[in-house]
Parts: C-alpha cells; sequence; structure tokens
C-alpha cells in the first residue's frame, strides 16, 4: 500500500509538522527511550541510575545547558564526577540527540496573512 501523501490529509499534514524533527527516524532504546546513536550506553550507564530517563529524553538544552545541568547534579545531588572524556561522549551525545528545540517555534506568517497594521512605520509608509 502507498503510504498516504500528507498533503492530501491535512489534519495528518498539520500532525507531522508538529512532530520533532526526525522522529520517527532514530531508533530508540526500549527501556530508556534514549536514542541509539553513539555515546547512548554511557549515557544510560551514568544517567539513569537516580532518576528515571524520561527526565533525560523530556529535557532538552545546548550543550552549555547540560554542562550546567551535570555541574548541577554534581553540586547538590551526589552525581559522581566523569572522566573528561566520559563527560565530552555525554555532552556530545545530549547536545546532539536532546539539543535545543529549534522546531518548537513556528516560522513566522507570511505578510499576506497577517491584518493590517495600524501604525504608520518606516518599513511601509502608508
Ligand atoms: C547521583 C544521582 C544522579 C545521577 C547519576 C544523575 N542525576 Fe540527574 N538528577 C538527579 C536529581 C536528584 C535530580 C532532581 C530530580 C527531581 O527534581 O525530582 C536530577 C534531575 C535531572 C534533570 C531534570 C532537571 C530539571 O531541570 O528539572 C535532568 C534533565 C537530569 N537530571 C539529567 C541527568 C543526566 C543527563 C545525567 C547523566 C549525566 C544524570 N541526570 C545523572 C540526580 C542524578
Amino acid at each position: 500500500m502507498k503510504p498516504l501523501h500528507a498533503l492530501t490529509v491535512p489534519a495528518l499534514g498539520m500532525t507531522l509538522l508538529c512532530l520533532p524533527l526526525g522522529a520517527g527516524a532514530q531508533e530508540t532504546d526500549p527501556d530508556t527511550g534514549l536514542v541509539k546513536a553513539e555515546g547512548w550506553e554511557t549515557v544510560r550507564d551514568n544517567c539513569v541510575a537516580c532518576h528515571s530517563a524520561n527526565l533525560v529524553t523530556q529535557n532538552s538544552g545546548s550543550r552549555n545547558h547540560w554542562e550546567k545541568l551535570i555541574r548541577w547534579m554534581q553540586d547538590t545531588q551526589g552525581l559522581w564526577e566523569f572522566q573528561a572524556e566520559t563527560e565530552e561522549t555525554i555532552l556530545d551525545y545530549l547536545a546532539e540527540y536532546y539539543g535545543p528545540k529549534e522546531g518548537a517555534r513556528r516560522p513566522a506568517l507570511p505578510r499576506t496573512l497577517m491584518p493590517d497594521n495600524p501604525y504608520p512605520t518606516v518599513a511601509d509608509p502608508g
């Protein structure tokens, strides 16, 4: 059976657009939900001992965000220190697969779909 073309079913199309980029393309570990990619086992071995992996997979952010989070857990929650190489692996993985949600913001509406601007502007005199 041929897959439905998204455009032929607008509702389905919208649903697909709302999914995170690449959803479905990545294989995930059934136990933790972690994306199975380079470094995932290191993350599993170090990041699900104290809390559910959901806490990891539902979070997202830049490498800096993840690093701060790790420091916070090390400073206050008893997370152990990592060897530099291990930490690199973890941060690379998290920043790559649980990075900032760029797709979460829709693009700006085209001008034609916007109401008329009631205020005079330099770019649009009149
Ligand atoms: C030694 C225990 C421990 C380990 C190991 C651990 N964490 Fe945590 N983590 C915690 C605790 C405690 C919290 C706070 C849980 C809560 O708020 O219920 C937390 C919270 C979090 C949160 C949620 C932060 C927020 O803003 O709510 C994320 C994301 C997270 N951890 C990711 C990780 C990652 C990634 C790793 C592996 C590098 C990891 N954790 C390993 C103890 C740990």
